[in-house]
């Protein structure tokens, strides 16, 4: 279709077994067909995202048996569709592709991906290296803030709050009527934040952080807080919240179970819910997710965008891994499986 042919065999970054990363492994596997109403995307870019990092521990919400190719968003070209009559809207197309665990992910020369929600077209304003990071975090963003437009949320909190996602929200929330209240866990990252304009941030190593986070709450009427860490961070957020808050835990970067304490929801009115964008976006009718997405393409290279830190070969992409680990906040590593 793209006049190139497509090879039997392919370079992909493996996960051998659920122990991390050291278990990845580069290795040579076959170019997977695409089924019904799937195509095979050519992927350029691919990042290197928290979630991937808990599907290397099979701990995110779909766990294939490994080896599997892990990889959760990325980029490339649509050169090959299979039977159905919705693949041929993509012949060809630059797209955003997307890991549902159910084929291999987006680590590897070539995947497939599904036509219901697994590939969106990219504009052609946006680049390629742009739309590898163009769903998870841009969405999720758009997300967090039209809940809290919707609840009538004029503050919300934010914990793990200078990831790239958090840089989002702080350069759209504001935008939008919505104040971020920040939680980090450094002074660097509190820098990186206050750089960006945000008012409010607060590092959850000082000592009357929880006092400080109380404060902010109440006098902002902060009653939505965003958790990323779990762990006791999700009961001080708890415990922070005027009566009535609710904490949505949308991740949990400490490798912890949520800590709740009992009176905040029984005496207090408190609630603890969760989030996955995968369930939000098919919440949505088709036109609103067009919508959606058109909107998100267009605030790429600005509020939505994301920093990257390298482009790494596929070779290089375990020792990536183990980097990305190491500093998580300095920006995206993407993988370039074709170069
Ligand atoms: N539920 C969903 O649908 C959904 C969708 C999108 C994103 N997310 C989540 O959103 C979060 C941000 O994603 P991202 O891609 O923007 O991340 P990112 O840019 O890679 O940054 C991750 C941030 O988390 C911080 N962090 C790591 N471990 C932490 C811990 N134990 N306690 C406090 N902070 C910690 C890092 O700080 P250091 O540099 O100090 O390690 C870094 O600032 C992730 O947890 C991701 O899974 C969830």
């Amino acid at each position: 279709m793209s006049g190139e042919p497509i090879p039997n065999d392919m370079d992909a970054v493996v996960l051998t077994a659920y122990e991390g990363p050291g278990s990845l492994r580069v290795q040579r596997r076959p170019v997977p067909k695409p089924g019904k109403d799937e195509v095979l995307v050519k992927v350029a870019a691919s990042p290197i995202n928290p979630s991937d990092l808990a599907a290397l521990h099979g701990r995110y919400g779909f766990k294939p048996n490994p080896p599997f190719v892990p990889g959760g968003e990325g980029s490339g070209t649509v050169v090959a569709v299979g039977p159905g009559p919705m693949g041929r809207y993509f012949e060809g197309s630059r797209v955003a592709c997307l890991w549902d665990g159910k084929r291999d992910g987006a680590w590897a020369q070539y995947m497939v991906a599904s036509v219901k929600g697994g590939v969106l077209p990219l504009h052609d304003s946006v680049s390629l290296e742009q739309g590898a990071t163009s769903v998870i975090n841009p969405l999720t963003a758009s997300a967090f803030i039209e809940i809290a437009k919707k609840g009538d949320h004029d503050a919300i909190v934010l914990t793990a709050a200078a990831s790239s996602l958090g840089r989002m929200i702080n350069r759209r929330a504001p935008r939008e009527g919505v104040e971020v209240i920040n939680v980090v866990r450094s002074g660097a990252e509190e820098e990186l934040l206050r750089k960006q304009d945000a008012s409010i941030v607060l590092d959850s190593t000082d000592p009357d952080f929880d006092e400080a986070l109380r404060d902010a709450c109440h006098e902002h009427d902060a009653h939505l807080a965003f958790d990323a860490v779990a762990g006791p961070m999700t009961t001080r957020l708890l415990r922070a919240l005027p009566s009535g808050g609710k904490v949505t835990v949308y991740s949990a970067l400490s490798f912890e179970a949520p800590q709740i304490a009992p009176d905040q929801l029984i005496f207090e009115g408190k609630s603890v819910d969760g989030f996955w964008l995968g369930p939000f976006m098919q919440s949505k009718n088709l036109l609103q997710l067009m919508l959606m997405w058109r909107r998100a393409q267009r605030l790429l290279p600005s509020d939505l965008k994301s920093d990257i830190r390298a482009n790494v070969p596929l070779a290089e992409g375990p020792s990536a891994v183990e980097a990305y680990v190491r500093e998580m906040t300095g920006g995206k590593f993407l993988l370039r499986p074709n170069g």
